[in-house]
């Protein structure tokens, strides 16, 4: 009986040990953890309960039946990130350089499947050379499974992604259609075809890192959604992200303890806003200042800055925020930001957290290149986003909101719960200077005519009352008093019920 038992920590102990202590050398000289390093550093200690680790492939080609190793290149199972349930697979570079085979994509199906079935998000943690080349179609067939259960996770369970090593091919596609995406900085790549086969196409010359590093993807794709120093940065900070969101789509996000009085006043947000209208100010002090502790995890914060979204918490519940940010192009609605905001708008209403809209939004950037990308197509799925949600939406605007920017921000006439306007707003169709330029072409050459036009329609209209008056915006508050009215109006739709009328699926412009 000894014997057996012993074996078994003998058999455990050569799965633990991946592809052996030299290739284990090898990744931490890259700067990198082992699959079973990146686990413990992610889950709470001891909490983590491995499946199958003895699974091997069953491939005899290429003399593959000689090498067996137990676990076949992924590490699954499941645990707590502070004490509360995830699903977690981590590939191991160390095996095949954790290339992906049909064993090893069965192993993700099996605890992608529970996840779904217990309700539990899946954390998947990516190092892979891709498709197991000495399997062939075995593997593709591998790899669609996968996809198709990323398919049907989506909107069931949180799904979250993180780079850690190659991620190439196809592979791609599965972090691809998860909910986020995290990279760790110069160790971490993804790209459809390699630097090699970009050479050979198109005779473009660019490293790995330049195609797909994290830079690459936080800045310019938008695939990524945050960059992180090192495995251990990516790992808490993914910890950080999981305390935000709830366990599946029948659940609320977590309640946390909190120790920041929700009628906390803020006197210096009545001096947020500068006195010349074309002056920029932070909107993330803002956000910070409403927050619960100033706590606030911010989702895609390099890439469309004009646009913020994020996660804050208030009585220690998680809400989404979306903001214009005047620092960056004055705060206005393009394709990037729009793109960005609207699928953080989906995700947060696909998890029933509600959302917070922070409002200055001069408008759409106009210009060919905006046109020409379809920005026709790109704002729409903003307004479509915000306009489907039924979680519950509080919005305050700050200063201007103006033309379809202002309908599109969370405005009442998209089904908004509570609208707010700070005293300095602006909604109107559009800034005085254009509407004066409009409406009062004739007088241009006259500065006296034209000022006086112009201040008469700033009278009219840079302010929030017109709006008020027609009950399009519900309040006009204080701004020092922001967080207790936002706090205030979520607590009052903790049992909203909106509904959309029955549809199979909408058909959101993609
Ligand atoms: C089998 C693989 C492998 C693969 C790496 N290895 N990729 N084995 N299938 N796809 C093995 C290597 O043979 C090596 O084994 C070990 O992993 C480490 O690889 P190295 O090349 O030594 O490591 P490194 O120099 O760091 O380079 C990593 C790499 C390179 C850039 C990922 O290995 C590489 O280019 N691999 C092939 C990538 C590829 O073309 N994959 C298919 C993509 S298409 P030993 O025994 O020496 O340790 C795809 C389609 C998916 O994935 C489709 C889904 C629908």
């Amino acid at each position: 009986m000894k014997d057996i038992l012993e074996q078994l920590e003998q058999r455990r102990a050569d799965a633990r040990l991946g592809g052996g202590q030299r290739r284990i050398d090898s990744q931490h000289k890259k700067g990198k953890l082992t699959a079973r390093e990146r686990i413990e550093l992610l889950l709470d200690d001891g909490s983590f309960e491995e499946f199958d680790m003895f699974v091997a492939h069953r491939c005899t080609e290429f003399g593959m039946q000689e090498q067996r190793p137990p676990g076949d290149g992924v590490v699954t199972g499941w645990g707590t990130i502070n004490g509360r349930q995830v699903y977690v697979f981590s590939q191991d570079f160390t095996v095949l350089g954790g290339s992906v085979s049909e064993t090893h994509a069965a192993k993700i199906c099996k605890i992608m499947d529970m996840a779904m079935q217990n309700g539990a998000p899946v954390i998947g943690i990516n190092d892979s050379g891709g498709a197991r080349i000495q399997e062939g179609v075995d593997s593709l067939a591998g790899y669609g499974e996968v996809f198709q259960r990323n398919i049907m996770a989506s909107g069931v369970v949180p799904q979250i992604s993180v780079i850690m090593g190659p991620c190439a091919g196809g592979a791609v596609y599965s972090p691809a259609m998860t909910d986020f995406i995290f990279m760790v900085k110069d160790s971490s790549y993804m790209f459809v075809t390699g630097p090699d086969v970009v050479k050979t196409v198109t005779n473009e010359q660019v490293t790995a890192e330049e195609l797909g590093g994290a830079s690459t993807h936080t800045r310019k794709s938008s695939v990524a959604d945050g960059a992180f120093e090192n495995d251990v940065e990516a790992l808490a900070e993914v910890r950080r992200l999981v305390d935000f969101l709830p366990l599946n789509n029948k659940e609320k996000p977590p309640v946390r303890p909190f120790f920041d009085a929700p009628d906390r006043v803020e006197s210096s947000l009545d001096t947020l806003i500068p006195d010349n209208p074309n002056m920029p100010y932070d909107m993330k002090e803002l956000i910070t200042k409403i927050a619960d502790e100033g706590d606030f995890f911010e989702i895609q914060a390099e890439f469309a800055a004009n646009m913020i979204t994020g996660f804050i918490r208030l009585e220690g519940q998680t809400v989404g925020v979306v903001a214009n940010q005047p620092l960056v192009l004055a705060g206005v609605l393009d394709i990037d930001s729009a793109r960005k905001a609207a699928r953080f708008v989906r995700f947060c209403d696909c998890f029933e957290i509600p959302i917070l809209s922070l409002v200055d939004v001069p408008g759409f950037l106009p210009g060919t290149t905006q046109e020409y990308n379809g920005v026709i197509k790109h704002g729409a799925k903003l307004l479509f986003a915000y306009g489907e949600a039924t979680v519950p939406k509080v919005t305050v605007i700050t200063r201007k909101a103006y033309g379809g920017a202002y309908v599109v921000m969370s405005s009442k006439h998209l089904r908004g719960d509570f609208n707010y306007a700070w005293p300095t707003s602006e909604i109107a169709v559009m800034g005085a200077k254009g509407a004066v330029e409009i409406l009062h072409r004739a007088d241009l050459g006259d500065a006296e005519k034209t000022a006086a036009h112009t201040e008469h329609y700033e009278d009219r209209f840079a302010n929030p009352f017109v709006a008020a008056e027609r009950g399009f915006i519900d309040e006009v508050i204080q701004p020092r008093s922001t967080r207790r009215r936002v706090t205030r109006a979520f607590a009052s739709l903790r049992n909203k019920r909106a509904q959309m009328p029955w549809k199979k699926h909408d058909n959101i412009p993609l």
